[in-house]
Protein backbone atom coordinates (compact mmCIF):
# COMPACT_ATOMS: atom_id res chain seq x y z
CA UNK A 1 0.00 0.00 0.00
CA UNK A 2 1.68 3.36 -1.12
CA UNK A 3 2.50 5.72 2.11
CA UNK A 4 0.14 8.60 0.92
CA UNK A 5 -2.72 5.86 2.06
CA UNK A 6 -1.66 5.51 5.83
CA UNK A 7 -1.57 8.75 8.52
CA UNK A 8 1.54 10.43 8.35
CA UNK A 9 3.88 9.62 11.48
CA UNK A 10 5.32 13.05 11.36
CA UNK A 11 3.28 15.76 13.45
CA UNK A 12 4.61 18.70 12.47
CA UNK A 13 4.51 18.61 8.97
CA UNK A 14 1.54 18.92 6.95
CA UNK A 15 0.47 18.42 3.42
CA UNK A 16 -1.22 20.93 1.11
CA UNK A 17 -4.89 21.42 0.82
CA UNK A 18 -4.38 20.68 -2.61
CA UNK A 19 -3.00 17.19 -1.44
CA UNK A 20 -6.08 16.61 1.18
CA UNK A 21 -8.31 17.27 -1.63
CA UNK A 22 -7.42 15.42 -4.47
CA UNK A 23 -9.54 12.48 -5.12
CA UNK A 24 -8.16 8.27 -4.26
CA UNK A 25 -9.59 6.06 -6.72
CA UNK A 26 -13.47 5.44 -5.48
CA UNK A 27 -13.02 1.93 -5.93
CA UNK A 28 -9.93 1.74 -3.99
CA UNK A 29 -12.01 -0.33 -0.78
CA UNK A 30 -13.92 -2.42 -3.37
CA UNK A 31 -10.80 -3.68 -5.07
CA UNK A 32 -8.94 -4.33 -1.93
CA UNK A 33 -11.87 -6.66 -0.90
CA UNK A 34 -11.59 -8.90 -4.57
CA UNK A 35 -8.14 -9.44 -3.36
CA UNK A 36 -9.45 -10.67 0.37
CA UNK A 37 -12.13 -12.91 -1.53
CA UNK A 38 -9.73 -14.11 -4.78
CA UNK A 39 -7.45 -15.45 -1.27
CA UNK A 40 -10.79 -17.24 0.06
CA UNK A 41 -11.07 -18.92 -3.35
CA UNK A 42 -13.76 -16.65 -4.75
CA UNK A 43 -13.83 -16.43 -8.56
CA UNK A 44 -13.85 -12.43 -9.16
CA UNK A 45 -15.37 -11.15 -12.20
CA UNK A 46 -13.96 -7.11 -12.85
CA UNK A 47 -16.46 -5.32 -14.53
CA UNK A 48 -15.12 -2.46 -12.97
CA UNK A 49 -12.00 -1.19 -15.10
CA UNK A 50 -11.28 0.14 -18.64
CA UNK A 51 -8.31 -2.09 -19.19
CA UNK A 52 -9.32 -4.48 -21.67
CA UNK A 53 -8.39 -7.98 -21.99
CA UNK A 54 -7.30 -8.30 -25.39
CA UNK A 55 -3.84 -9.19 -26.31
CA UNK A 56 -1.56 -6.27 -27.45
CA UNK A 57 -0.79 -6.67 -31.64
CA UNK A 58 2.74 -8.27 -31.90
CA UNK A 59 4.26 -5.81 -33.94
CA UNK A 60 4.25 -3.92 -30.80
CA UNK A 61 7.22 -5.86 -29.02
CA UNK A 62 8.57 -7.06 -32.51
CA UNK A 63 9.38 -3.47 -32.86
CA UNK A 64 11.01 -2.68 -29.81
CA UNK A 65 12.92 -6.00 -30.05
CA UNK A 66 14.42 -4.47 -33.30
CA UNK A 67 15.28 -1.10 -31.52
CA UNK A 68 18.90 -1.98 -30.65
CA UNK A 69 19.86 1.67 -29.48
CA UNK A 70 23.10 2.20 -27.97
CA UNK A 71 21.75 5.14 -25.45
CA UNK A 72 18.27 5.09 -24.15
CA UNK A 73 17.92 8.96 -24.42
CA UNK A 74 15.34 11.33 -23.80
CA UNK A 75 13.04 12.30 -26.68
CA UNK A 76 12.45 15.00 -28.01
CA UNK A 77 9.67 16.89 -25.68
CA UNK A 78 6.88 17.84 -28.13
CA UNK A 79 7.49 13.70 -29.44
CA UNK A 80 10.13 11.91 -31.65
CA UNK A 81 9.87 12.97 -35.02
CA UNK A 82 8.51 9.86 -36.47
CA UNK A 83 6.06 9.63 -33.90
CA UNK A 84 4.63 12.76 -34.59
CA UNK A 85 4.34 11.93 -38.24
CA UNK A 86 2.46 8.54 -37.50
CA UNK A 87 -0.13 10.96 -35.14
CA UNK A 88 -0.92 13.15 -38.54
CA UNK A 89 -0.85 9.82 -40.67
CA UNK A 90 -3.22 8.53 -38.11
CA UNK A 91 -5.22 11.78 -37.60
CA UNK A 92 -5.45 12.46 -41.45
CA UNK A 93 -6.90 8.59 -41.79
CA UNK A 94 -9.64 9.83 -39.09
CA UNK A 95 -10.44 12.41 -41.37
CA UNK A 96 -8.58 15.68 -39.28
CA UNK A 97 -5.69 17.50 -40.86
CA UNK A 98 -3.20 18.48 -38.39
CA UNK A 99 0.19 19.47 -39.22
CA UNK A 100 3.25 18.41 -37.38
CA UNK A 101 4.05 21.22 -35.31
CA UNK A 102 0.43 21.41 -33.78
CA UNK A 103 0.74 18.00 -32.33
CA UNK A 104 2.34 17.06 -28.88
CA UNK A 105 3.39 13.48 -27.90
CA UNK A 106 2.06 13.24 -24.26
CA UNK A 107 2.38 10.53 -21.53
CA UNK A 108 -1.07 9.13 -22.40
CA UNK A 109 -4.53 11.11 -22.90
CA UNK A 110 -3.81 12.03 -19.17
CA UNK A 111 -1.31 13.87 -19.57
CA UNK A 112 -2.87 15.85 -22.24
CA UNK A 113 -6.01 17.08 -20.75
CA UNK A 114 -3.61 18.27 -17.61
CA UNK A 115 -1.76 20.28 -20.06
CA UNK A 116 -4.60 21.77 -21.57
CA UNK A 117 -6.41 22.48 -18.25
CA UNK A 118 -2.80 23.99 -17.30
CA UNK A 119 -3.19 25.63 -20.36
CA UNK A 120 -6.36 27.46 -20.42
CA UNK A 121 -6.97 28.52 -16.79
CA UNK A 122 -5.79 30.58 -14.11
CA UNK A 123 -5.97 29.28 -10.83
CA UNK A 124 -9.93 28.78 -9.29
CA UNK A 125 -11.20 29.00 -13.40
CA UNK A 126 -13.80 26.70 -14.12
CA UNK A 127 -14.40 24.56 -17.07
CA UNK A 128 -17.15 22.84 -17.92
CA UNK A 129 -17.64 18.92 -18.02
CA UNK A 130 -20.98 16.95 -18.58
CA UNK A 131 -22.10 14.64 -15.18
CA UNK A 132 -21.32 11.89 -15.16
CA UNK A 133 -17.96 12.29 -16.06
CA UNK A 134 -14.73 10.16 -16.37
CA UNK A 135 -13.87 10.18 -12.89
CA UNK A 136 -9.99 11.06 -12.47
CA UNK A 137 -10.70 14.65 -14.67
CA UNK A 138 -11.26 14.97 -10.81
CA UNK A 139 -7.72 14.76 -10.09
CA UNK A 140 -6.42 16.32 -13.53
CA UNK A 141 -8.41 19.15 -12.20
CA UNK A 142 -7.08 18.88 -8.65
CA UNK A 143 -3.80 19.03 -10.05
CA UNK A 144 -4.46 22.34 -12.60
CA UNK A 145 -5.64 23.53 -9.57
CA UNK A 146 -8.70 23.95 -11.76
CA UNK A 147 -12.81 23.93 -10.85
CA UNK A 148 -15.07 21.65 -12.17
CA UNK A 149 -18.27 22.60 -13.13
CA UNK A 150 -20.78 19.97 -13.84
CA UNK A 151 -23.86 19.97 -15.81
CA UNK A 152 -26.31 17.23 -14.98
CA UNK A 153 -27.23 14.42 -17.98
CA UNK A 154 -29.87 12.09 -17.21
CA UNK A 155 -30.00 8.09 -17.56
CA UNK A 156 -33.46 8.59 -19.08
CA UNK A 157 -32.46 10.07 -22.80
CA UNK A 158 -29.15 8.00 -22.50
CA UNK A 159 -27.19 10.57 -21.09
CA UNK A 160 -27.32 12.88 -23.98
CA UNK A 161 -26.59 17.02 -24.21
CA UNK A 162 -29.43 19.12 -22.63
CA UNK A 163 -30.31 22.07 -24.94
CA UNK A 164 -28.08 25.19 -25.12
CA UNK A 165 -30.00 26.98 -22.54
CA UNK A 166 -29.62 24.80 -20.21
CA UNK A 167 -25.96 24.33 -20.58
CA UNK A 168 -25.43 27.71 -20.64
CA UNK A 169 -27.15 28.39 -17.10
CA UNK A 170 -23.48 26.93 -15.70
CA UNK A 171 -21.45 29.78 -17.91
CA UNK A 172 -20.00 32.32 -15.73
CA UNK A 173 -16.96 34.69 -16.15
CA UNK A 174 -14.61 32.41 -14.46
CA UNK A 175 -16.07 29.27 -17.42
CA UNK A 176 -12.81 29.22 -19.62
CA UNK A 177 -13.62 25.56 -21.84
CA UNK A 178 -15.79 22.60 -21.99
CA UNK A 179 -14.46 19.24 -21.52
CA UNK A 180 -16.37 16.90 -22.88
CA UNK A 181 -15.76 13.11 -24.02
CA UNK A 182 -16.93 11.50 -26.91
CA UNK A 183 -17.81 8.87 -26.64
CA UNK A 184 -18.15 9.14 -23.10
CA UNK A 185 -16.82 6.82 -20.00
CA UNK A 186 -19.01 5.75 -18.26
CA UNK A 187 -21.83 6.15 -20.14
CA UNK A 188 -21.23 5.02 -23.95
CA UNK A 189 -22.84 8.07 -25.10
CA UNK A 190 -21.75 9.15 -28.54
CA UNK A 191 -22.83 12.98 -29.17
CA UNK A 192 -24.67 13.54 -32.34
CA UNK A 193 -23.16 15.92 -35.08
CA UNK A 194 -26.30 18.58 -33.44
CA UNK A 195 -25.16 17.83 -29.81
CA UNK A 196 -21.98 19.00 -31.17
CA UNK A 197 -23.13 21.75 -32.77
CA UNK A 198 -24.80 23.26 -29.83
CA UNK A 199 -21.04 22.91 -28.00
CA UNK A 200 -19.74 24.83 -30.99
CA UNK A 201 -22.41 27.44 -30.75
CA UNK A 202 -22.11 28.34 -26.75
CA UNK A 203 -18.22 28.18 -27.32
CA UNK A 204 -18.23 30.97 -29.87
CA UNK A 205 -20.91 33.02 -28.13
CA UNK A 206 -18.90 32.70 -24.79
CA UNK A 207 -15.68 32.60 -26.36
CA UNK A 208 -14.44 29.10 -24.61
CA UNK A 209 -12.83 26.46 -25.62
CA UNK A 210 -13.72 22.60 -26.49
CA UNK A 211 -11.33 20.14 -25.09
CA UNK A 212 -12.58 17.30 -26.70
CA UNK A 213 -11.48 13.44 -25.34
CA UNK A 214 -11.89 11.59 -28.23
CA UNK A 215 -9.79 8.96 -26.55
CA UNK A 216 -12.44 6.33 -27.68
CA UNK A 217 -13.15 8.03 -31.14
CA UNK A 218 -13.32 4.42 -33.27
CA UNK A 219 -15.49 2.96 -30.36
CA UNK A 220 -18.40 3.50 -31.95
CA UNK A 221 -21.14 1.22 -32.91
CA UNK A 222 -24.30 2.30 -34.70
CA UNK A 223 -23.38 5.61 -36.86
CA UNK A 224 -20.66 7.19 -38.13
CA UNK A 225 -18.46 9.24 -35.53
CA UNK A 226 -17.93 13.23 -36.09
CA UNK A 227 -15.11 14.28 -34.10
CA UNK A 228 -15.47 17.95 -33.33
CA UNK A 229 -12.50 18.75 -35.36
CA UNK A 230 -14.60 18.55 -38.11
CA UNK A 231 -16.24 22.57 -37.32
CA UNK A 232 -13.82 24.42 -39.13
CA UNK A 233 -15.45 27.41 -37.26
CA UNK A 234 -14.25 26.40 -33.94
CA UNK A 235 -10.74 25.52 -35.53
CA UNK A 236 -8.65 28.10 -33.13
CA UNK A 237 -11.35 27.11 -29.51
CA UNK A 238 -10.83 23.62 -29.89
CA UNK A 239 -8.56 21.27 -28.41
CA UNK A 240 -7.95 17.41 -28.79
CA UNK A 241 -7.12 14.90 -26.50
CA UNK A 242 -5.89 11.66 -27.90
CA UNK A 243 -4.46 8.49 -26.88
CA UNK A 244 -3.39 4.94 -28.12
CA UNK A 245 -4.54 3.62 -24.92
CA UNK A 246 -7.61 2.02 -25.68
CA UNK A 247 -8.44 1.48 -29.15
CA UNK A 248 -4.61 0.38 -29.61
CA UNK A 249 -4.72 -2.04 -26.74
CA UNK A 250 -1.58 -0.37 -25.21
CA UNK A 251 -2.70 0.81 -22.15
CA UNK A 252 0.96 0.83 -20.28
CA UNK A 253 2.78 2.11 -23.23
CA UNK A 254 1.45 5.80 -21.98
CA UNK A 255 1.25 7.41 -25.33
CA UNK A 256 -1.45 10.13 -25.89
CA UNK A 257 -1.02 13.47 -27.90
CA UNK A 258 -2.62 17.02 -27.51
CA UNK A 259 -3.36 18.70 -30.94
CA UNK A 260 -4.62 21.79 -31.86
CA UNK A 261 -4.57 24.72 -34.36
CA UNK A 262 -4.68 27.36 -31.81
CA UNK A 263 -0.45 28.49 -31.81
CA UNK A 264 -0.70 29.29 -28.42
CA UNK A 265 -2.05 26.18 -27.15
CA UNK A 266 0.67 24.46 -28.78
CA UNK A 267 3.31 26.43 -27.85
CA UNK A 268 1.62 26.69 -24.20
CA UNK A 269 1.44 22.67 -23.78
CA UNK A 270 5.16 22.83 -25.74
CA UNK A 271 6.63 24.06 -22.73
CA UNK A 272 4.88 22.36 -20.02
CA UNK A 273 6.13 19.20 -22.21
CA UNK A 274 10.00 20.57 -21.72
CA UNK A 275 9.82 20.74 -18.16
CA UNK A 276 8.58 17.12 -17.95
CA UNK A 277 11.72 16.53 -20.20
CA UNK A 278 9.62 14.20 -22.14
CA UNK A 279 7.62 11.01 -22.89
CA UNK A 280 9.18 7.35 -22.64
CA UNK A 281 11.38 6.99 -25.97
CA UNK A 282 10.91 3.71 -26.46
CA UNK A 283 6.60 3.39 -26.51
CA UNK A 284 7.06 6.47 -28.85
CA UNK A 285 8.94 4.25 -31.38
CA UNK A 286 7.12 0.85 -30.45
CA UNK A 287 3.79 2.58 -31.73
CA UNK A 288 4.51 3.72 -34.63
CA UNK A 289 3.38 0.63 -36.77
CA UNK A 290 0.16 1.28 -35.01
CA UNK A 291 -0.85 4.83 -35.85
CA UNK A 292 0.37 4.14 -39.58
CA UNK A 293 -1.67 1.18 -40.11
CA UNK A 294 -4.51 1.72 -37.84
CA UNK A 295 -7.45 -0.45 -39.57
CA UNK A 296 -5.71 -3.83 -39.28
CA UNK A 297 -5.09 -3.07 -35.41
CA UNK A 298 -8.51 -1.66 -34.27
CA UNK A 299 -11.13 -2.91 -36.39
CA UNK A 300 -10.84 -6.70 -34.75
CA UNK A 301 -10.56 -4.75 -31.17
CA UNK A 302 -13.62 -2.86 -32.13
CA UNK A 303 -15.67 -5.89 -33.55
CA UNK A 304 -15.20 -7.67 -30.51
CA UNK A 305 -16.16 -4.45 -28.37
CA UNK A 306 -19.76 -4.27 -30.34
CA UNK A 307 -20.27 -7.87 -30.24
CA UNK A 308 -20.01 -7.55 -25.87
CA UNK A 309 -22.12 -4.24 -25.63
CA UNK A 310 -24.77 -6.41 -28.11
CA UNK A 311 -24.55 -9.01 -25.40
CA UNK A 312 -24.58 -7.61 -22.66
CA UNK A 313 -27.40 -5.04 -23.71
CA UNK A 314 -29.47 -8.53 -24.43
CA UNK A 315 -28.82 -9.86 -21.28
CA UNK A 316 -30.06 -6.43 -19.31
CA UNK A 317 -33.25 -7.09 -20.91
CA UNK A 318 -33.97 -9.91 -18.25
CA UNK A 319 -33.16 -8.31 -15.27
CA UNK A 320 -36.03 -6.97 -14.03
CA UNK A 321 -36.24 -2.96 -12.45
CA UNK A 322 -33.48 -2.01 -13.89
CA UNK A 323 -33.04 1.45 -15.51
CA UNK A 324 -30.71 1.53 -18.83
CA UNK A 325 -30.67 2.03 -22.61
CA UNK A 326 -28.19 1.05 -25.36
CA UNK A 327 -24.58 2.61 -25.40
CA UNK A 328 -23.79 3.39 -28.81
CA UNK A 329 -20.05 3.60 -28.08
CA UNK A 330 -16.85 2.83 -25.59
CA UNK A 331 -17.30 0.10 -23.40
CA UNK A 332 -18.89 1.28 -20.61
CA UNK A 333 -22.62 1.56 -19.10
CA UNK A 334 -24.20 3.16 -16.59
CA UNK A 335 -27.50 1.17 -15.23
CA UNK A 336 -29.60 2.29 -12.82
CA UNK A 337 -30.65 -0.32 -10.14
CA UNK A 338 -33.31 -0.71 -8.14
CA UNK A 339 -31.78 -0.67 -5.03
CA UNK A 340 -31.28 2.84 -2.45
CA UNK A 341 -27.56 3.26 -2.86
CA UNK A 342 -26.07 1.59 -5.29
CA UNK A 343 -22.07 1.79 -3.06
CA UNK A 344 -23.62 -0.31 -0.26
CA UNK A 345 -25.29 -2.99 -2.80
CA UNK A 346 -21.52 -2.62 -4.69
CA UNK A 347 -20.06 -3.09 -0.87
CA UNK A 348 -22.06 -5.93 -0.49
CA UNK A 349 -22.21 -7.56 -3.91
CA UNK A 350 -17.99 -8.26 -3.56
CA UNK A 351 -18.06 -8.36 0.72
CA UNK A 352 -20.83 -11.07 1.23
CA UNK A 353 -22.16 -12.45 -1.93
CA UNK A 354 -21.10 -15.21 -3.60
CA UNK A 355 -23.01 -17.95 -6.48
CA UNK A 356 -20.84 -21.47 -7.48
CA UNK A 357 -17.72 -19.56 -5.65
CA UNK A 358 -18.53 -16.32 -7.92
CA UNK A 359 -18.60 -12.96 -7.33
CA UNK A 360 -18.56 -9.46 -8.99
CA UNK A 361 -17.04 -6.39 -9.01
CA UNK A 362 -19.04 -3.28 -10.41
CA UNK A 363 -18.50 0.93 -9.76
CA UNK A 364 -20.85 2.52 -7.85
CA UNK A 365 -21.65 5.13 -10.00
CA UNK A 366 -21.33 8.27 -7.75
CA UNK A 367 -17.42 8.52 -8.36
CA UNK A 368 -18.40 9.62 -11.72
CA UNK A 369 -20.72 12.62 -10.05
CA UNK A 370 -19.55 15.84 -8.56
CA UNK A 371 -22.95 16.94 -7.22
CA UNK A 372 -23.28 14.99 -3.86
CA UNK A 373 -26.33 11.98 -3.89
CA UNK A 374 -26.11 12.18 -7.80
CA UNK A 375 -26.14 8.37 -9.23
CA UNK A 376 -26.86 7.04 -5.57
CA UNK A 377 -28.51 4.22 -7.60
CA UNK A 378 -26.60 3.88 -10.34
CA UNK A 379 -23.64 1.72 -11.19
CA UNK A 380 -21.05 1.39 -14.18
CA UNK A 381 -20.19 -1.75 -15.66
CA UNK A 382 -17.04 -1.87 -18.20
CA UNK A 383 -16.96 -5.10 -21.07
CA UNK A 384 -13.59 -5.86 -19.99
CA UNK A 385 -13.82 -9.30 -20.15
CA UNK A 386 -14.98 -11.54 -22.71
CA UNK A 387 -18.79 -12.46 -23.34
CA UNK A 388 -19.12 -15.67 -21.63
CA UNK A 389 -17.48 -14.51 -18.77
CA UNK A 390 -19.93 -11.05 -18.91
CA UNK A 391 -23.16 -13.50 -19.25
CA UNK A 392 -21.57 -15.06 -16.45
CA UNK A 393 -20.77 -11.65 -14.06
CA UNK A 394 -24.80 -10.54 -15.04
CA UNK A 395 -26.55 -13.66 -14.01
CA UNK A 396 -24.49 -12.91 -10.67
CA UNK A 397 -25.79 -9.22 -10.56
CA UNK A 398 -29.37 -10.86 -11.50
CA UNK A 399 -28.89 -13.24 -8.76
CA UNK A 400 -27.48 -10.65 -6.13
CA UNK A 401 -30.10 -8.08 -6.57
CA UNK A 402 -32.80 -10.93 -6.21
CA UNK A 403 -30.68 -11.76 -2.61
CA UNK A 404 -30.18 -7.82 -1.31
CA UNK A 405 -34.14 -6.96 -2.04
CA UNK A 406 -34.80 -10.11 0.16
CA UNK A 407 -32.63 -9.75 2.81
C1 LIG B 1 -12.36 9.24 -21.08
C2 LIG B 1 -10.92 8.96 -20.83
N1 LIG B 1 -10.02 9.91 -21.10
C3 LIG B 1 -8.71 9.73 -20.87
C4 LIG B 1 -8.25 8.53 -20.37
C5 LIG B 1 -6.80 8.42 -20.12
O1 LIG B 1 -6.20 7.34 -20.67
P1 LIG B 1 -4.65 7.27 -20.99
O2 LIG B 1 -3.94 8.22 -20.08
O3 LIG B 1 -4.28 5.86 -20.78
O4 LIG B 1 -4.52 7.67 -22.40
C6 LIG B 1 -9.16 7.49 -20.06
C7 LIG B 1 -8.73 6.22 -19.48
O5 LIG B 1 -9.48 5.39 -19.04
C8 LIG B 1 -10.53 7.71 -20.31
O6 LIG B 1 -11.45 6.78 -20.05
Amino acid sequence: MPEILKNSLQQNVKISNRARVMQASPLRKLAATAEVRKKQGVKVYHLNIGQPDLPTATIVYETIYKLGKPTLAYAPSAGINQTITAWKNYFKHVGIDFDESEIIVTSGGSEAIIFAMCAICDAEDEIIVFEPFYTNYNGFATIANVKLHPVPLSISNGFHLPDISEIEKHINKRTKGILFTNPSNPTGTVYTKDELRRLVTIAQKHNLYLLADEVYREFNYDSEFYSIMNFDEVKNQTILLDSCSKRFNVCGARIGALASHNKDIINSAFKFAMARLSVATIEQLAIIPLLNNPDEYINPIVDEFRKRRDAVYEYLKTIPNITYYKPEGAFYIVIGLPVKDSEDFCKWLIEDFEHNKETVLIAPAQGFYATPDKGINEVRLAFTIKIEELIRALEIIKLALEKYKNR
